[in-house]
């Protein structure tokens, strides 16, 4: 990638942490069960890439030897954490030896990968596909398979380097809030998608 000297002098890698910190996300844990056992790393960089064929993205730090590890197996299984979870974000996010020791399994995925106890949600995935990004790497992945906790609990959510909580947002003049529109179709024929779930 060759970018222009005077930008790639200007941007510290501190400004460029600080400023992408501002953008708030939620903390999955991505585990794949191998050889010489469980490993598992803390990630904020997931993402829900597209739904036919359903693809979730990652990236990761090439360094990371969990991920080393995870791609080795060629699938893993992602936990998307709840908001009482930040402790485990953090023994997944530090380099130990073993991440799993105390830490509470759901089951397994059907392809045999660790779900951890307590999660929110967890995807069963295959990598499909590895792109250099920088220093990390871009993972795509097929998802096999996806569930979701029946109790529906809150979200941990990671913004400017801490863990935070959701609260609903105050209504405000641009809330789309359901109505006697509801359910109308929009100028693309289709209902508004916050009304799909409700209407
Ligand atoms: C909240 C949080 C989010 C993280 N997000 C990422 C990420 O998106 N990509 C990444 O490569 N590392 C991320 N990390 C750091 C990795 O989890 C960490 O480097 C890894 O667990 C190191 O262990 P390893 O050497 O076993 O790979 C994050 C850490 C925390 C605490």
């Amino acid at each position: 990638m060759n970018l222009p000297a005077a930008v790639a002098s200007k941007l510290t890698t501190d400004a460029m942490k600080r400023t992408a910190g501002t953008f708030p996300t939620g903390v999955v844990v991505a585990a794949a069960t191998t050889a010489d056992g469980p490993v598992g790393l803390t990630l904020q960089s997931f993402v829900s890439l597209s739904l036919n064929p359903p693809l979730v993205q990652l990236s990761v730090a090439s360094t990371s030897g969990s991920w080393r590890a995870i791609k080795a197996e060629g699938g893993f299984a992602v936990s998307v954490l709840a908001q009482d979870q930040a402790e485990l974000a953090v023994a997944f996010g530090t380099r130990s030896r073993d991440k799993f020791a105390g830490v509470e399994l759901a089951g397994a995925s059907a392809t045999g990968h660790p779900e951890i106890q307590g999660a929110l949600a967890w995807f069963d995935c295959e990598i499909a596909a590895v792109y250099p990004g920088g220093d990390h790497d871009i993972v795509v992945a097929t998802v096999l398979d996806a569930k979701v906790d029946d109790r529906a609990g809150e979200p941990l959510v990671f913004h400017r380097s801490g863990f935070r909580h959701l609260e609903p947002a105050p209504r405000t003049a641009n809330t789309p809030r359901p109505s006697r529109s509801s359910g109308r179709l929009n100028r693309l024929g289709t209902k508004p998608s916050w009304t799909r779930e409700s209407a």
